[in-house]
């Protein structure tokens, strides 16, 4: 099955098997297929956050389990619970549009509900860690449903066990998140400040907030439609304060955020755009010309093209900056 439809970088891939699902009882029937039982196989939700580097020789299922109910409420939340092959932009407006808060800041981001806890998904602000109730989980082998709440998801910055030690054990069934019946406006990050003001917002409302952010998104990030991609390819970096000091006293510009425990998150967008990357070009495959931290297929890159530019992207920063980049993206 060719797989270009299925990955936002818009690679020419194949699948050896591919096959949709809609509830576990047919993920289930599906495991135990020869065509899937005895090669590898792996879960796709949108494929926004997956990088092609070659065909893939096994079974690809997407899952497609819909719907999205109200499972209970106390008197400061409402704990809603959504399929894994929901969108996860149109479970985020369908919270708004009921007046329950905590997801707004994480409006337009691409993919589905079902990934949204396997790199923690983050923007301006939040993670879904800071709203996330459970999830359950069918395990590939045992064929048994597994509950996860917050603490056994171990989540950090685009971090948890579903991306680390549980990777390709477990599909996603459905996710449960609670939220506010009142809110609490997170307009910490600069951008939706600024953003805000231009759009002459008198009144702060989750409304406010998620199209703030629909605004600044739509302006710097591809919309995958026109130009492959799959958001920031790299991690933003942690380094101590030792390393910062050294690397602030030789690059007086230097964007970078203190974290806790004396450490520093430095902009790898800027690290990328400083080596001179911003806007290249070779052959299909770049650099956006607006974000840096984004690598583009402009039509028929291979994987291959893509990877080998994000190595010559991680070793210029390493060697100006001595600072290694780590990729986001899923490398299949
Ligand atoms: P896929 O790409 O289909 O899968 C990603 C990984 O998760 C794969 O390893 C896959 O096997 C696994 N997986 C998917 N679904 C399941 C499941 N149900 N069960 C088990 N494993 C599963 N991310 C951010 O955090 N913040 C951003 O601001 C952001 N902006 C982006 C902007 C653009 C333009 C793009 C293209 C991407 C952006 N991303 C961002 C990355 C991406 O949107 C997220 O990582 C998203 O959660 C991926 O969802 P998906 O359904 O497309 O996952
Ligand atoms: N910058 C540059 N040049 C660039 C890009 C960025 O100098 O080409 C500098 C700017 O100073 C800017 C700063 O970097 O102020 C931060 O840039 P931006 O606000 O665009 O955010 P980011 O750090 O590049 C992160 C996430 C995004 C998320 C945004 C908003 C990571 C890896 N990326 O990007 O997530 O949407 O913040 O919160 O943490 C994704 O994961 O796919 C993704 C898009």
């Amino acid at each position: 099955v060719l797989l270009k439809p299925y990955n936002t970088f818009g690679i020419s891939a194949t699948a050896r098997y591919f096959a949709p699902f809609t509830n576990k009882e047919a993920l289930a029937a599906l495991l135990a297929d020869s065509r899937v039982a005895n090669h590898p196989r792996m879960i796709l939700g949108g494929g926004s956050n997956i990088l092609l580097t070659k065909d893939y020789d096994g079974a690809m299922l997407k899952n497609e389990i819909k719907g999205i109910e109200i499972i209970g409420e106390d008197n400061e939340h409402v704990y809603v619970k959504a399929g894994a092959g929901e969108n996860w932009n149109g479970f985020v407006q369908h919270c708004i549009g009921q007046q329950l808060a905590g997801l707004e800041n994480l409006s337009l981001i691409p993919g589905n509900v079902g990934a949204s806890p396997m790199q923690n998904i983050g923007a301006y602000g939040v993670e879904i860690k800071d709203c996330f109730h459970e999830l359950e989980a069918f395990h590939l082998l045992d064929k048994k449903v597994v509950k996860f709440n917050n603490a056994d998801c171990k989540f950090g910055y685009r971090e948890s066990v579903f991306k680390r030690e549980f990777r390709d054990q477990f599909a996603i069934l459905n996710v449960t998140y609670r939220l506010n019946k009142t809110p609490h406006f997170n307009t910490s990050y600069g951008a939706i400040e600024a953003e805000l003001e231009h759009m002459g917002v008198k009144t702060l409302s989750i409304r406010a907030i998620a199209d703030a952010v629909i605004n600044i998104r739509s302006s710097k990030l591809p919309n995958p439609a026109e130009i492959g991609n799959a958001g920031s390819f790299f991690k933003n970096p942690s380094i101590d304060a030792a390393q910062y000091d050294a690397l602030k006293g030789a690059f007086p510009n230097l964007v970078a955020y203190p974290l806790p425990e004396n450490h520093y998150k430095l902009a790898a967008g800027w690290l990328i755009e400083q080596c001179g990357w911003k806007g290249y070009r070779n052959g299909d495959a770049g650099v956006h010309a607006k974000q840096s931290l984004v690598l583009v297929n402009y039509g028929n890159a291979k994987g291959g093209d893509i990877y080998h530019l994000s190595q010559q992207v991680v070793d210029s920063v390493q060697e100006k900056f001595g600072v290694t980049l780590e990729r986001e993206v899923n490398i299949i």
